[in-house]
């Protein structure tokens, strides 16, 4: 057995889960053969524990990279905040440049908080947004991390949160006094919302959603949206924390137009380094005076210094109209392999963040052939590539030529119907599934 495979075994009797982050267990890809832990990641490259490098055509760090990893730049100026003092009794004058800039790129807001990560930033957000209304309920739609506020809307049923990007998340150990303070709504259904909204009429502090994720917003949802939470004086929440600056240079909610009362960014923000920030109009954010919201590492260097040097360089090298030819590039390569080999696929996603589905009797088992086929090959890859700055035309055209390949193997296994049979260890879990032993 290799050595990362070994580690998570160790790591799965310490760490409950095996891992911080449920998208990084390595049952999600490929259960028993995923390498699991790297030594070093460098533009789109990977090395495991026994030095094997990959080309990743994965999930990219969950999106965190949009530069790809370690990008000189964004290293350059964190080298820079760790020599000067990446903490201190004052406060780094990163953090104003950093407010002044998102500021600018976004017209409509005028305050800025900090926080380190997307699921904290997101409860910061619906605090401030309860403190300025001073009401409860939260009407939302999509998955917006770990917290108490969220996870409150299974409370009522264990199933709620399903149509929201992950299944099967449990409760347990959020209050069940926050029942009913989180209620979902379907993208694209704004009748669903207004529902919401009639039926806890002066009750509704905060509209929680992102502007766009899997697929266009219909006409006239997003402005829908808008005008029922003006209607009924919510805080309308963007969370920009896995789409903002994947589409243009700041919020996706500036490409249709949105107006929020807040917007919340995470991950891309600084590049792999922990930074998350809200912001938002004068008259909500002071209400985050009106509260509590403090804390230590909130005020570290490394964060804002990561994110002044991302900010400018996606900005400077146009990195979102690259991604854009890039995930097309892919999408159109996969149908062009798939039909090749004749295997039934459909192709989904924004371009930046394409996906396929494989229409087959064992589509799990399928994709997780998938996964076997192309670590064969030297790539890290699932069924959806969240593309970054760093696969350029050489990583392209290097993952396409091994889809193709991939490919036709795995349409000979499902017309032989021996897909189970040629995985070499179990099939991958598809969402929230408990590890035991
Ligand atoms: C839309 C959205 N909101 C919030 C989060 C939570 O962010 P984090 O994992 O940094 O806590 C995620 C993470 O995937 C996300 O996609």
């Amino acid at each position: 057995m290799q050595t990362g495979p070994r580690l998570y075994d160790r790591a799965r009797r310490l760490i409950p889960g095996g891992t911080q982050l449920l998208s990084k267990r390595p049952e999600m890809f490929l259960p028993g053969q995923w390498p699991a832990y790297y030594a070093w990641a460098k533009g789109a490259k990977v090395a495991d524990l026994d030095g094997r490098v990959y080309t990743d055509m994965s999930i990219s760090g969950v999106g965190a990279c949009l530069l790809g990893y370690s990008d000189p730049d964004v290293s350059e100026a964190v080298r820079h905040a760790v020599e000067a003092g990446s903490m201190c009794t004052l406060n780094c004058p990163e953090e104003v440049e950093l407010a002044e800039l998102l500021c600018e790129l976004h017209p409509w807001a005028e305050m800025v908080r900090y926080a380190r990560c997307g699921g904290e930033a997101m409860s910061v957000a619906v605090r401030i947004a309860r403190a300025a209304t001073g009401r409860d309920v939260v009407a939302f739609c999509g998955y917006h991390g770990w917290s108490d506020w969220y996870l409150a809307a299974n409370l009522a049923s264990a199933e709620t949160l399903n149509p929201h990007l992950l299944a099967g998340l449990d409760p347990n150990g959020v209050p069940r006094g926050l029942e009913g303070t989180a209620i979902p709504f379907r993208y694209n259904r704004a009748d669903e919302l207004r529902a919401i909204a009639d039926s806890h009429h002066g009750r509704l502090a905060a509209v929680v959603m992102e502007p766009v994720r899997d697929k266009q917003p219909d006409p006239g949802f997003l402005d829908e949206v808008r005008s029922i939470a003006d209607q009924t004086g919510a805080v309308l929440i963007a969370d920009e924390v896995s789409m903002g600056w994947r589409l243009v240079t700041g919020g996706a909610h500036l490409n249709y137009g949105l107006l929020p009362g807040i917007a919340v960014f995470a991950k891309a923000i600084s590049n792999g380094h922990p930074m998350a920030a809200i912001i938002g109009t004068r008259r909500i954010m002071e209400a985050a005076q009106a509260s509590f919201i403090s804390s230590t590492y909130w005020t570290d260097r490394v964060g804002p210094a990561a994110a002044l040097a991302t900010i400018r360089k996606l900005r400077r090298e146009n990195v979102a109209a690259n991604l854009a030819l890039t995930g097309d590039r892919i999408k159109a390569g996969w149908r062009e392999a798939a039909d090749r080999a004749g295997l039934d696929i459909t192709i989904g996603g924004l371009a930046p963040l394409p996906r396929f589905t494989l229409n087959c009797a064992e589509p799990q088992a399928a994709r997780t052939l998938f996964t076997q086929l192309m670590l064969d090959r030297g790539y890290l890859a699932t069924n959806t590539v969240y593309v970054t700055w760093a696969h350029r035309d050489a990583e392209v055209t290097g993952y396409l030529q091994a889809v193709e390949n991939a490919f036709a193997d795995l349409a000979r296994a499902v017309a032989r119907g021996s897909v189970p049979a040629e995985l070499r260890g179990p099939v991958a879990h598809s969402g929230f599934q408990r590890l035991t032993g």
